[in-house]
């Protein structure tokens, strides 16, 4: 992440088209911003719109404008969005999605920095920096011909590829930190703690939703929150069930004391904090088994209770 954040600095300097890709909530749209914002044409505008939401020639008089009495209901000149963030950034979100007509068009707008409103003749010239993001391969639209190699080209200029959250899971707690202060500002809260085992959860758990769905858990959790500290219960109930993985993760081999540890808190998740249970089930004795928990700093009779609410 680091080195992604400091190429789309770079980038930023430059005027050239940049194509990000990643999983839906992996953090696009924030990558684009830091894009325009760390560019010149940090003053100007910022226009995100979501091409796969929008339809066909719904998309078209939204992006170019139209002229008056182009089509029904066009009651009067419009400009569109490619002249609304003229002297800024204009995101193209999903992009993949675009029909092959309109890639037509974008390719134009692109190649010749001109765009005509619906139902006009004449070109009017924009000054914009493109970025456009995507969660498909578009490499693979382009070899089964539902997406322009030409396009595909013009917009992946320079590409910025924002990993999925389980490929950095370095960045899950200070990310959970920093979302826990924004939503409890939000929600006029003081901002509370994690508890271990709560964060043993997020750990573990595989985010195919990515930073939004660690943001919509925070969130949900600074709002059920009974003391001053997020406990396992205030989680999804997904993210509670998780367990921790074993197969080696993106080749990085972790440390067996931790590989231990992080089962050992899974199972005793599994048997509701019964650690008779637990050990029986683990096959070890329950002195082994205090001893462990002892030696992770959790006192065992009160696992989950605020008075370990240590903030991550
Ligand atoms: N590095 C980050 N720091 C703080 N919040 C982030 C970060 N990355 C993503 N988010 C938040 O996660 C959510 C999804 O990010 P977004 O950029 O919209 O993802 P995408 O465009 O890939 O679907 C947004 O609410 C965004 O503010
Ligand atoms: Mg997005």
């Amino acid at each position: 992440m680091a080195r992604l954040v400091e190429m789309a600095r770079r980038v930023a300097q430059v005027d050239a088209t940049v194509l990000v890709t990643g999983e839906s909530g992996a953090g696009k749209e924030r990558i684009a911003r830091l894009v325009h914002d760390a560019s010149s044409r940090a003053p100007g505008p910022f226009i995100a719109v979501n091409c796969g939401a929008i339809a066909e020639t719904l998309l078209e008089s939204e992006l170019f404008g139209h002229a008056r009495g182009a089509f029904t209901g066009a009651s009067c000149d419009r400009p569109g969005l490619f002249e609304a963030a003229c002297g800024g950034t204009l995101l193209l979100d999903e992009v993949g999605d675009v029909s092959p007509r309109m890639q037509v068009k974008l390719l134009r707008a692109l190649q010749e920095r001109e765009i005509r409103r619906v139902g006009e003749n004449r070109s009017r010239s924009v000054d914009v920096r493109l970025v456009a993001a995507t969660n498909r391969d578009l490499m693979r639209g382009v070899e089964v011909g539902t997406f322009r190699r030409d396009l595909y080209y013009r917009l992946k200029v320079v590409e910025l590829h924002v990993p999925a959250l389980r490929e950095r899971r370095g960045d899950i707690l200070p990310l959970a930190r920093v979302l826990l202060a924004s939503a409890a500002r939000r929600m006029k809260r003081p901002v509370p703690g994690l508890a271990p085992r709560a964060a043993e959860q997020l750990l573990s758990y595989d985010w195919p939703g990515n930073v939004r769905e660690l943001s919509n858990a925070i969130e949900r959790g600074v709002a059920l929150t009974q003391g001053d500290v997020i406990t396992l219960d205030d989680l999804p109930a997904e993210i509670r069930r998780a367990i921790p993985k074993t197969p080696i993760d993106g080749g990085a081999v972790r440390l067996l004391a931790d590989v231990e540890k992080d089962y050992i808190l899974a199972a005793l998740e599994v048997n509701g904090g019964n650690q008779t249970r637990t050990a029986l089930q683990l096959g070890i004795g329950s002195a082994t088994l205090y001893r462990k928990l002892k030696s992770y700093g959790l006192i065992p009779a009160r696992l989950s209770a605020v008075s370990l609410g240590v903030a991550v």
